[in-house]
């Protein structure tokens, strides 16, 4: 038989992207991944989802599970993501994605997945791992080929699952010579590692998070609470060096980067005056998200019809992939 992917995937670019469930959402999860989501929006047919069941690899409290999933929903929808231009659901509506994990798994290597840097990471870091955790990049490649996909904007440490991917996909494509797969695409965004208060990566396993949608006086203790050397108030500072102006380059418009950039250099002004600086711009440049997302915590019934929404659409492209899938291996005529 011969299945072809250009006859079934839509002219337009398919972009898909994950995001895990796994706690509150945080600048660096924004300025690296989070932004380019919803800038794509307007330059292809985007399916964006929520990823719990990869979240049920290290979070086994289904309340917890629960709460995280719809506060990833309405942080989404408040920042912009927009469900008329992009598909917005939760992976486990899309069941069809577990079958095809298991495809994939009989292609996949082990050796492969043994190299998996997170996978050796999160052992490294003391969790005993459990097959799922194991075999998280085959779900991953699941996700993204179910609505085969061509890119798919992500951080810098999900590359080399990209990489695991294409390598799936091509198995797939050359065991049962069909063009079923296309080879997906990573797209990194510009802000490569935002860094966190303590200025090593911004990170929920680090504690040094700085949330998207803080506010008020647990906003400002933690911006007070972002290390600086210890030059002294009156002498110039370098504006490169320094965590307070890195977070607020990312804030403020590039005349405000460049006068803040020359009171450093000039002396005279203390770390504080700038975490004032950009604890004013971050309140400014996340107030409107602030309020739709208020607005939408009184609305839950708007955000469950959109995930539903999004999951039907979802479900049908990824329906008609497994139908051909099946047929491919044998499993169906
Ligand atoms: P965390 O490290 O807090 O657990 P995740 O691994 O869940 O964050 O990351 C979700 C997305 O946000 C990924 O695409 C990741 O690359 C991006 N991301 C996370 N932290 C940062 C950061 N400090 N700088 C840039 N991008 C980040
Ligand atoms: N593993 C990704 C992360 O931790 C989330 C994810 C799951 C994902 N499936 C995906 C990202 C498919 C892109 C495409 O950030």
């Amino acid at each position: 038989m011969s299945t072809s992917a250009s006859t079934l995937t839509s002219p337009r670019k398919r972009i898909l992207s994950g995001v895990q469930p796994s706690g509150k959402l945080h600048l660096g999860n924004y300025f690296g991944a989070i932004r380019q989501h919803i800038d794509l929006q307007d330059t292809g047919e985007c399916f964006y989802f929520i990823a719990d069941y990869h979240a049920m690899t290290t979070l086994q409290d289904p309340q917890v599970l629960r709460e995280n999933v719809q506060d990833v929903a309405l942080d989404y929808l408040a920042l912009g993501l927009d469900p008329q231009k992009a598909s917005f659901f939760r992976q486990s509506d899309v069941p069809e994605v577990t079958e095809l994990t298991w495809f994939l798994s009989t292609i996949a290597g082990m050796g492969l997945l043994e190299r998996a840097h997170s996978y050796k990471d999160k052992v490294a870091r003391g969790i005993t791992p459990s097959v799922g955790l194991f075999t998280y990049p085959i779900l991953m490649a699941a996700d993204i080929l179910a609505y085969r996909s061509h890119l798919v904007p992500v951080g810098q440490d999900q590359i080399q699952h990209l990489e695991m991917t294409r390598d799936m996909a091509g198995s797939f494509n050359s065991t049962y010579k069909v063009d079923l797969f296309p080879l997906p695409e990573a797209r990194l965004d510009v802000a490569a590692v935002v860094p966190g208060v303590d200025g090593k990566k911004m990170s929920k396993s680090y504690g040094n998070t700085i949330d998207i949608f803080a506010e008020g006086k647990p906003l400002k203790k933690v911006i007070m609470s972002i290390v600086t050397d210890s030059t002294p108030l009156e002498a110039p500072k370098n504006p490169a060096n320094c965590n307070v102006f890195a977070l607020y380059s990312l804030v403020a418009s590039p005349a405000e980067k460049e006068e803040l950039a020359a009171k450093y250099q000039a002396g005279g002004m203390g770390y504080g005056t700038a975490k004032t600086l950009l604890l004013e711009k971050l309140e400014y440049f996340f107030a409107q998200a602030r309020a739709r997302r208020k607005e939408l915590v009184n609305n839950l019934d708007y955000v469950e019809k959109v995930l539903q929404q999004g999951a039907s659409k979802a479900r049908a492209e990824a329906q008609q992939t497994m139908d051909l899938a099946r047929r491919a291996v044998g499993l169906r005529r």
